[in-house]
């Protein structure tokens, strides 16, 4: 007998469904929410409202989409956190009511390491090489960027991490000094497609071990334009594609550069990369080269499963309904984690 699971993500300012059948996913509905663009970040009020808009018709777009009746699902899992607590508390609430109205199990997640299980997630031909344990995973969104020692499905250690900004900020920060709107990343990583990635240069971060720090780089940036712009009103629109790459090219250096510091320290060279910054096509061209050199194997997540998606909280959800790991009703959400 299979297994389905109801995976709902919304811990930010997307909400998202899906239905997953063992480890391969029948649906995955993801509801993003326009209305931060103008306000050039995530208004958490504004997003908690969405959530409570988006979160019926998404999660019945997403059981409709599978196939199945909602009476076949095993378990509803949810993500408890790290995130907007306002956000969190739309699915979190649901999940409980669903669990309670359908007399099926709880499962609690946490967005980061289902961000990682993303990469159990098999096809329906069953063809997809999986890593196995153990393996690093470097966690990059816009809130965190970690590099993750994965020894089991839910035996992670954080071994280095940002002191400051998280990747995903630092391409929202350089896009939103250049004028882009919110989220910038996209953007930079579009943009940049056209530029020479070495036309400009930016401090590089220097902090010992496998920690990260990119406040630094986004003051040079800052600095930079901004002296430019004394001479060239245009400068930006004039640039904006060399701009692009060269930022990202710095960030993505940054980000492999520990990788590979980490690679070297553990002796692990199988490497994932996960999260919404794993979508950038420097970072996963950056990932290839350093596979084609014979440093690495690398695991790069398709692109529906990089940004925030419920796809990796249903896979996430499967493991621990494995192991009959439940949460009860009085359970409630947290919105920042302790690794
Ligand atoms: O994982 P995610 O969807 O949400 C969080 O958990 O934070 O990550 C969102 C972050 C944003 O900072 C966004 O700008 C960045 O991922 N991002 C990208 C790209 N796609 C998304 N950054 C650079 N290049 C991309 N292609
Ligand atoms: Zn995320």
């Amino acid at each position: 007998m299979p297994t389905y699971i109801l995976g709902i993500e919304s811990s930010c300012d997307d909400t998202s469904a899906a239905v997953i059948k063992d480890n391969v996913i029948l649906s995955n509905i993801i509801a993003n929410q326009q209305v931060h663009a103008s306000f050039g970040g995530v208004v958490p009020e504004l997003a908690s409202r969405a959530h409570q808009q988006n979160i019926i018709p998404v999660i019945h777009e997403a059981i409709r989409q599978a196939g199945i009746s909602k009476n076949q699902l095993n378990a509803v899992a949810f993500t408890r956190g790290p995130g907007l607590l306002g956000s969190l508390l739309v699915g979190t609430s649901f999940a409980k009511a669903f669990s309670f109205a359908m007399d099926i199990p709880l499962i609690e997640i946490d967005h980061m390491q289902a961000h990682i299980l993303a990469h159990f997630i098999q096809n329906e031909e069953g063809s997809k090489i999986l890593p196995s344990f153990p393996f690093l995973c470097l966690t990059v969104s816009g809130g965190h960027t970690q590099i993750v020692l994965v020894s089991d499905y839910f035996d992670m250690k954080v071994i280095g991490r940002t002191i400051d900004d998280a990747a995903g900020e630092a391409f929202d920060k350089a896009a939103k000094i250049m004028g882009l709107p919110y989220p910038g990343g996209p953007l930079v990583d579009k943009y940049g497609a056209d530029g020479n990635p070495l036309a400009f240069k930016f401090s590089k971060p220097a902090i010992p071990g496998l920690d990260y720090s990119f406040s630094g780089l986004k003051t040079s940036f800052l600095y930079f334009l901004r002296d430019r712009l004394k001479e060239d009103a245009d400068f930006i629109e004039r640039h904006k594609a060399d701009l692009c790459a060269s930022i990202q090219h710095s960030i993505v250096s940054a980000l492999t550069a520990k990788l590979m510091l980490a690679v070297k320290q553990t002796g692990i060279t199988q490497v994932a990369i996960a999260g919404g910054v794993s979508a950038n096509s420097a970072l996963r061209k950056a990932m290839n080269d350093l596979q084609d050199e014979g440093k690495i194997t690398a695991f790069i997540p398709e692109f529906r499963f990089s940004t925030d998606n419920a796809a990796m909280i249903a896979i996430a959800g499967y493991f621990r309904y494995l192991k009959r790991d439940f949460s009860d009703l009085s359970m409630s959400p947290y919105s920042r984690s302790n690794s």
